[in-house]
Parts: structure tokens; C-alpha cells; sequence
């Protein structure tokens, strides 16, 4: 009889930690400057370009995403203004089951939507249903007209102190900047009211981002890695290495039973950023969150390091004569492939 009571007892313990596991979710949360947390790692929800530029959403294509990383364990979707899915992105979370308070929502600021913050937050938080995001951030330094292709000039303070009132209103529970540099984030730190919570810009294998990395962690701001594959996958071959199959890669991978995207998210979390991966296939999503059950050694965290070639993927150089473009010069700005999308 003892024994009885005593296996229902465990077994509803375990199920009680089982439910609270599934409402936390598999990634461990990081402390935020303004008292909140993050997950540790998340989805990523943009689906690249193409000739006619951003690519549009297969049928069901980030529902499913979405709601395939809330049930392996996700808690972080990343989405934005600009990918144009952010209603696809709710209907994931509402099919997902999971509770909205539960997941962790970052959506950003379009650069054409620098002259109404306000307004086009409200707009997010109606295509993503929801009455506010976990976090806001400002897309990009630099901002447009409607059309995508003309300049606007937006001091990016200005653009704050409005992300400053979505934060008062309780409409972004955290605010943040993405593809700042770092005399941006020392202008926006020394004149701002609320402090930036997180910065998000690229990083991965082939751009390291050690002075924003250390600049961040001396002033308690949370960097989220976005494309933090780098060019893992890419066949081009002329970024860096290292690909999918790298020897050094498959080495440390082996030894823990892990793949090689593994290894390199495991990496990243090692350094302290939250990455977030983006796949809108089932297994891979999966497998993307399946990197807290081991530890990278010092020695591999070394080994890793030495793949940096201050190589930067996402580099806008069709932006580049913006007041605030961000980023290195390029001889030879690309083409916009902004250009040809929405009028
Ligand atoms: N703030 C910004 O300006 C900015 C800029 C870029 C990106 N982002 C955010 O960061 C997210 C991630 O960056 P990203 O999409 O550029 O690149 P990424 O996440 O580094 O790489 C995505 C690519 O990797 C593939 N992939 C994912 N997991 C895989 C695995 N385990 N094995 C093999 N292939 C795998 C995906 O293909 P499948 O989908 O076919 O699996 C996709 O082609 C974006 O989705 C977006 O949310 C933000
Ligand atoms: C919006 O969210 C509410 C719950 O807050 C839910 O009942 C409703 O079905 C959602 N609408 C859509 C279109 O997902
Ligand atoms: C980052 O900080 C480390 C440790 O303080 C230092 O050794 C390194 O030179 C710094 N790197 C950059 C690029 O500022
Ligand atoms: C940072 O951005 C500013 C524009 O606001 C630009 O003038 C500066 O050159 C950039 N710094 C680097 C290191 O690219």
C-alpha cells in the first residue's frame, strides 16, 4: 500500500515537472538589464531573398516552423516588420498551443517605419494578435521612405526616445537595437533614458565580433546572434570556411555525439549570445535546440575561435552612402534587393 502511495507520488511529481518543463521550454533564460529574461536561443523566421527579391512564404511554411520549435521546446520566435509574416508567425503560436505569455516574441521596426515607432508597433502587435512583444527592436540604424529605395534621415536618438514611450505604454516589455555599431551604441548609451536590453547583429564562425562583444558585456547588454551559421551551408565557395562537413567540425562533433550546426550553436551559447537559427524543416529545428546536454571545452572554444575572419554575410553595401550606415565600405556596392519589392 506504501509502495503504492509512494509510486503515485513520484509519478505525479514527475509529471508536475514534466508541465513546468514544457512551459519554460528547453533553453535555459538569461538575465535582461531591465530585470527581465531571455531564451537562451531561439527561432529565426526570415526566409532570405531571391530575384524578385524577399523571398514570399510557401503555403504553411512558417506556421509550421513556428509551431514545430514551440513543441520541441523553443521559446523564442524571431520575427519582423519587414519579413512580412508576422501574421503567419501568430498562427503558428495559436496552433502551437503553447501560451502566449510562454513565448518570448521579438519583432523589429522597419527602416521605413522610423517616423511613426507608435503607430507601427501597434500594427505589429494586430498582425501578431497579441497586446505586446517581449521585445522591440530598431531594425536598422538607418531609415527610408515607404518605397524602399529613397533615404530618410533619422537621427536613430530620436527614434529611441519613441521605442522609450512603447516601453513606458508597456507595448515592447524590452526595447533594443539591431545593426548598431559600437560608437552608435556609445552615442545611443550616453543619451538615452532606458537602456538598449539587447543588441542583434551577426554573429557566427567567420565574424566574431570581439570589440561589440566586449563592448556589450562591459555595459550589461544582451547580444542575440543572428545568422549564426555563417556560411556553413553555403556551396558558393568563395566565403571562408569552414562548411558543413569541416574536418576540425566533425572532429568536435563526433566526440559528443552532436552535428556540426550543433557544435557551432553550442559555440555561440559558450560565448554568451542567444542565436537564432532559422529552418522551417521539422528535424532541423529540432536538432537546432538539442545543444544543452554538452559542453565545449576551453581548448575547442579556441580551436573554434581561430575560423573569425572578420567575414561579415549580411553586409548592405547598397546602403552604404546613409549618414548612418553602420558597416565597412565597400569598392563595389551590390545591388539592392530591396528594390522591386513593395511600392
Ligand atoms: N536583424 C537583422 O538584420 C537580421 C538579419 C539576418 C537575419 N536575422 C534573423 O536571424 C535569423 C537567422 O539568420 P539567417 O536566417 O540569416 O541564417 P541562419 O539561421 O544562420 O541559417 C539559415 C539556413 O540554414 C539552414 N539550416 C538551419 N538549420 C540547419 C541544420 N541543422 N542543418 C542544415 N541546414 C540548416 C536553413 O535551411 P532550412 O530552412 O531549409 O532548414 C537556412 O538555409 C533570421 O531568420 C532572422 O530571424 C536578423
Ligand atoms: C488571437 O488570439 C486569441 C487569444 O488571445 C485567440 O482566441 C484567437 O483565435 C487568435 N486569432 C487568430 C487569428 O489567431
Ligand atoms: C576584447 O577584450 C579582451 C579581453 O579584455 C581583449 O583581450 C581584446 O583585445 C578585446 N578585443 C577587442 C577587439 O577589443
Ligand atoms: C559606425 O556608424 C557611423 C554612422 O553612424 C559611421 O560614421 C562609422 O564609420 C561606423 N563605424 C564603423 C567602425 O564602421
Amino acid at each position: 500500500m506504501a509502495r503504492v502511495v509512494f509510486l503515485c507520488l513520484l509519478l505525479s511529481v514527475l509529471a508536475v515537472a514534466q508541465a513546468a518543463d514544457q512551459t519554460a521550454g528547453k533553453a535555459p533564460r538569461l538575465p535582461l538589464n531591465d530585470g527581465r529574461s531571455i531564451p537562451a536561443l531561439g527561432l529565426g523566421t526570415f526566409l532570405g531573398f531571391d530575384e524578385k527579391g524577399q523571398k514570399a512564404a510557401k503555403e504553411r511554411e512558417v506556421e509550421n516552423a513556428v509551431s514545430w520549435a514551440l513543441k520541441a521546446g523553443y521559446r523564442l520566435i524571431d520575427t519582423a516588420s519587414l519579413y512580412n509574416n508576422e501574421h503567419l508567425v501568430a498562427s503558428g503560436i495559436e496552433e502551437s498551443g503553447v501560451k502566449r505569455e510562454d513565448v518570448f516574441i521579438v519583432t523589429k521596426l522597419g527602416t521605413p517605419e522610423q517616423r511613426d515607432v507608435l503607430g507601427s508597433l501597434r500594427k505589429s502587435l494586430q498582425r501578431l494578435n497579441t497586446s505586446y512583444v517581449d521585445l522591440y527592436l530598431i531594425h536598422f540604424p538607418i531609415a527610408f521612405k515607404a518605397d524602399l529605395k529613397t533615404y530618410d534621415v533619422i537621427d536613430y536618438l530620436d527614434t529611441w526616445r519613441a521605442m522609450e514611450e512603447a516601453h513606458a505604454q508597456g507595448l515592447a516589455r524590452s526595447i533594443g537595437v539591431s545593426n548598431f555599431n559600437v560608437t552608435q551604441m556609445q552615442r545611443l548609451l550616453d543619451n538615452c533614458r532606458v537602456k538598449p536590453a539587447v543588441l542583434q547583429v551577426e554573429v557566427n564562425l567567420n565574424l566574431a565580433q570581439e570589440a561589440l562583444l566586449n563592448f556589450t558585456r562591459q555595459h550589461d547588454i544582451q547580444v542575440m546572434a543572428y545568422s549564426p551559421f555563417g556560411s556553413l551551408f553555403d556551396s558558393n565557395p568563395a566565403p571562408p570556411p569552414p562548411r558543413v562537413g569541416d574536418e576540425t567540425l566533425v572532429t568536435i562533433a563526433g566526440k559528443y555525439k552532436k552535428t556540426t550546426p550543433q557544435v557551432v550553436l553550442r559555440y555561440l551559447i559558450q560565448r554568451g549570445v542567444v542565436p537564432i537559427p532559422k529552418s522551417v524543416r521539422k528535424e532541423k529545428i529540432e536538432q537546432n535546440i538539442d545543444v544543452f546536454d554538452f559542453e565545449l571545452t576551453p581548448e575547442e572554444m579556441d580551436t573554434l575561435s581561430k575560423f573569425n575572419k572578420n567575414y561579415r554575410l549580411v553586409w548592405p553595401t547598397f546602403w552604404q552612402d546613409h549618414p548612418y550606415y553602420p558597416f565597412e565600405q565597400s569598392d563595389k556596392p551590390g545591388p539592392n534587393p530591396f528594390e522591386g519589392v513593395k511600392e
